[in-house]
């Protein structure tokens, strides 16, 4: 066993954390709102209002701050007034992007502004930029949030809601360089400035890049930042193989192939720092937040799938994967404002899954609920003199961040990608005087998953192996396991 030496620079405060890096993403997609979230109220499965129940708990424990909807590529063919008024007369459309089913639109703006509200989190609505008129992304704001007397409020007071809703972030679409109508970056700007002039929001997130495309970063930051533009967003996705024609399975995968998805993601730290950097030419001040509005792994269905449905399942790698990412997102809060992992239930990364009114709590929730005290706390400096896992590729063993909360607590969070070495961690904390430490473990082999037969496959564990003795901290990292410390 090798022993990494760490430091926490405690008197070294940085940026603040925000709950939104910990907020989720719902489209509709495969079985992600229908069944995975909502079940109508007729439905035998348990259910708030047609919510299901177990789901609700589920989300109110993880505290989810924020939860963007409803697209995706979904959100650029989406006509808002389909989904209002009494669900028997809802136009029923085709989901051109997700399998070519149904959508009967029983779940529309009231549903999910409900449903914020039942589980307590701040709502993020993309609008139809790709298909939709300025008239109808702006009308759907006035629809949802304001308090004047308008032909839309009274449309939304006769369909039952009195009151408007906070929705507090508005996306202005999609991928509008992919499925959202594969635009060139100056394009989408010219629409960007249209669009977001008649939607009263503070909370306006334009379309940002794919991944690696700074150019589409320097086009909008150049084109729009004195557009009422709150945040950009970013997407990327972990591709196990890195071959998207055979991206590798969620299930049963080789060693190799979890070294590589560790690898893989890694990217972020990449993303991060040189979209940040295109930023910094526009906005050293980072008034403009940089949005990873959807991350996570995203695998080959589980065999026998509709394969529109993106349904995977997620072991102890994909828990590893969010360690890492949560703790590069805590690491560049300066710039990362919200993350959005995709998707909440039965889609790619998901928290939770569901079959009939079954439902398991995935390995990435844990870690989620493992990680909830960094949220609104204070980023503190820490560094660990790291290891390489793989020769002639970018594989740190082990990933970390710390913060302090209001209060007064240190929380550690780490993780150990390597499936062959537990690692002593020798820390110093100078100037501190915390006198006790309780930690927990997520910990199991790398391709166990959570299964409906067997859902506590991998579950937290309480931690004694943590010795702290005044500016000393020193605990066993073991392999392939996620640890969240607090000091007090
Ligand atoms: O999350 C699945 C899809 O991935 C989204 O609809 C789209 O925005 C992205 O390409």
């Amino acid at each position: 066993m090798s022993q990494l030496k760490m430091t926490i620079d405690r008197t070294n405060e940085r940026s603040k954390i925000n709950k939104e890096i910990y907020g989720h993403f719902a489209e509709h997609l495969g079985r992600c709102i229908y069944g995975g979230i909502y079940v109508g109220k007729d439905s035998p499965i348990p259910n708030i209002n047609g919510y299901r129940k177990d789901v609700v708990e589920a989300l109110k424990a993880l505290k989810v701050p924020v939860l963007r909807w409803l697209g995706g590529c979904f959100a650029d063919t989406y006509h808002w007034k389909d989904g209002i008024g009494s669900p028997e007369e809802r136009r029923k459309i085709v989901n051109i992007h997700w399998g070519g089913v149904t959508e009967d639109n029983s779940f529309g703006t009231h549903e999910f502004l409900d449903f914020c509200e039942l589980i307590g989190c701040d709502a993020y609505v993309a609008v139809n930029l790709g298909s939709g008129t300025v008239q109808e992304a702006a009308e759907w704001v006035e629809y949802m949030t304001s308090s004047n007397v308008s032909p839309m409020t009274e449309l939304r007071k006769k369909n039952g809601r009195e009151k408007p809703w906070n929705v507090k972030y508005i996306g202005i679409g999609n991928e509008s360089w992919g499925c959202g109508g594969s635009m060139n970056p100056d394009y989408y700007s010219s629409l960007y400035k249209q669009f977001q002039q008649y939607i009263p929001s503070n909370g306006k997130i334009a379309c940002g890049p794919n991944a690696t495309d700074y150019n589409w970063t320097d086009a909008i930051m150049r084109n729009c930042q004195y557009s009422g533009m709150r945040g950009l967003s970013l997407h990327f996705y972990t591709v196990p193989t890195g071959d998207w024609s055979k991206k590798g399975s969620s299930v049963g995968f080789p060693e190799n192939e979890y070294y590589s998805t560790i690898s893989n993601t890694w990217e972020m730290e990449t993303l991060l720092k040189k979209h940040d950097a295109v930023m910094n030419r526009y906005d050293l001040d980072k008034k403009i937040a940089l949005v990873v509005d959807e991350w996570g792994v995203w695998t080959d269905v589980i065999e026998g799938t509709n394969p529109g449905f993106l349904y995977q399942q997620n072991s102890m790698r994909d828990a590893i994967l969010a360690s890492v990412n949560l703790n590069l997102f805590n690491e560049h809060s300066d710039r990362v404002k919200m993350a959005n992992i995709a998707q909440m239930v039965n889609v790619l990364q998901s928290v939770i899954l569901t079959e009939g009114e079954r439902m398991v709590k995935t390995p990435t929730y844990h870690v989620f609920d493992m990680y909830k005290d960094h949220m609104e706390a204070k980023l503190v400096y820490s560094h660990i003199e790291n290891k390489q896992i793989l020769d002639g590729r970018y594989l740190p063993a082990v990933s970390q961040s710390v913060s302090v909360d209001a209060s007064g607590k240190l929380h550690i969070t780490i993780s150990n990608a390597s499936l062959d070495e537990d690692f002593d961690i020798d820390c110093v904390l100078p100037r501190t005087e915390y006198k006790t430490a309780t930690a927990k473990i997520l910990t199991a082999k790398f391709d166990t998953c959570n299964t409906f037969d067997d859902p506590d496959a991998v579950t937290p564990k309480a931690f004694d192996d943590v010795k702290l003795d005044g500016e000393s901290l020193k605990f066993t990292l073991p392999k392939c396991s996620v640890l969240a410390i607090e000091l007090c």
